[in-house]
């Protein structure tokens, strides 16, 4: 077996806070409307907060995906018999076991390697991965997907896993891109195993945005604590509230920070200083939700072509197989 332990590469490079946060949170909150990158969402807080959304009875996202995985993990790993397992935003990789365990029962994985922007969750997903698969390698990288995509230079077939509707945290042109570089970087029997959250009623999305018990509400506002914490910035999280709200137009969930009054907020690190109408909203998030139609066309426009598609009983998510074109 090819274990050669656990090892975590951080390719973020070093100036990824001096350079990438301020220009973000530069042209972001320069304009109107104001707007900024969910990947600032997850520091370590933020990533404990996003565990916690996982669980929640009104985020049926997570669910949904593990009731797929749970029937289709043995016909993945038995269609792609993939050797090597990427997975881009990989968090804590607790859904990720059920492919590890049919991918080793098939007898055919080597090496597991999950990316994320998160040091924390890769450094605890990691570990716990290592110890409990004993003989498998476990590559963690430090990047941002967003960025050039490299991936292990491993024999295939290569399985690359974006799962927990994660792409929909883009928009259309950000998807394409995406896509086009993902059809770039997979070759010959590599397959792209992508989780989608689907349309449905307003009502039932906009609640797994706004729990009752508001712990989305701190993930949201984690965002602003990011930011005084790395720019020096004064944001008061108490005086934003949180905001779920459905785009018809475009069938996405927004979340948003709300100034409850006029404020002053001051970025000293990047010389900004801001003002705030009351009702004013900072975009924090989009999260899309897909139709099958559409999902497929916007792929094959990205160089991809489904091969499988598959939905939890409810028809709530979606889990697809696409190979390039
Ligand atoms: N795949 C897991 C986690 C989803 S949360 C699941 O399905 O539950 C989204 C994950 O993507 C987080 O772990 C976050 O740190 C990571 N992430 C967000 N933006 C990223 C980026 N630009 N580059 C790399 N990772 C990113
Ligand atoms: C990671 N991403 C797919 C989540 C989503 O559903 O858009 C992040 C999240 N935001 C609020 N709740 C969960």
């Amino acid at each position: 077996m090819a274990d050669d332990g656990f090892t975590l590469d951080d390719r973020l490079p070093a100036d990824h806070v001096t350079t990438t946060l301020h220009a973000d949170v530069r042209e972001g909150l320069g304009r109107a409307p104001r707007s900024l990158s969910p990947k600032w969402f997850y520091d370590e807080r933020g990533s404990d907060l996003f565990e916690r959304i996982t669980r929640l009875p009104e985020y049926y996202l997570t669910r949904a995906e593990q009731e797929i995985l749970v029937r289709r993990a043995p016909e993945i790993a038995a269609l792609t018999r993939a050797t090597t397992l990427i997975e881009l935003g990989s968090g804590s990789s607790r859904k990720t076991r059920l492919l590890l365990d049919a991918l080793t029962a098939a007898g055919t994985l080597r090496r597991y390697a999950p990316l994320d922007v998160s040091v924390p969750a890769l450094e605890a997903a990691g570990a716990a991965i290592h110890r409990d698969y004993p003989g498998l390698a476990v590559s963690a990288t430090v990047a941002d997907f967003e960025s050039e995509l490299v991936l292990p230079e491993d024999p295939g077939p290569r399985l690359l896993a974006f799962l927990g509707s994660t792409v929909g945290n883009f928009d259309e042109p950000q998807r394409h891109a995406f896509f086009r570089s993902l059809s770039r970087a997979l070759s010959g029997d590599d397959v792209l195993l992508l989780g989608a959250d689907l349309v449905k009623e307003p009502e039932v999305l906009v609640r797994a945005y706004d729990d009752a018990a508001g712990v989305t509400a701190e993930f949201n506002r984690n965002v602003l604590r990011v930011l005084n914490r790395e720019l020096g910035a004064d944001f008061d999280p108490d005086r934003f509230d949180h905001v779920a709200l459905w785009n018809p137009e475009f069938e996405r969930v927004e979340m948003r920070l709300r100034s409850r009054a006029t404020q002053t907020v001051k970025i000293p690190d990047l010389d900004l200083t801001l003002e705030l109408a009351a009702g004013e909203d900072l975009r924090t998030e989009l999260s899309c939700k897909f139709r099958r139609d559409a999902l497929t066309a916007e792929l094959e426009r990205g160089g991809l072509t489904v091969r499988r598609w598959w939905t939890d009983p409810a028809g709530r998510f979606a889990l697809l197989l696409a190979v390039p074109t």
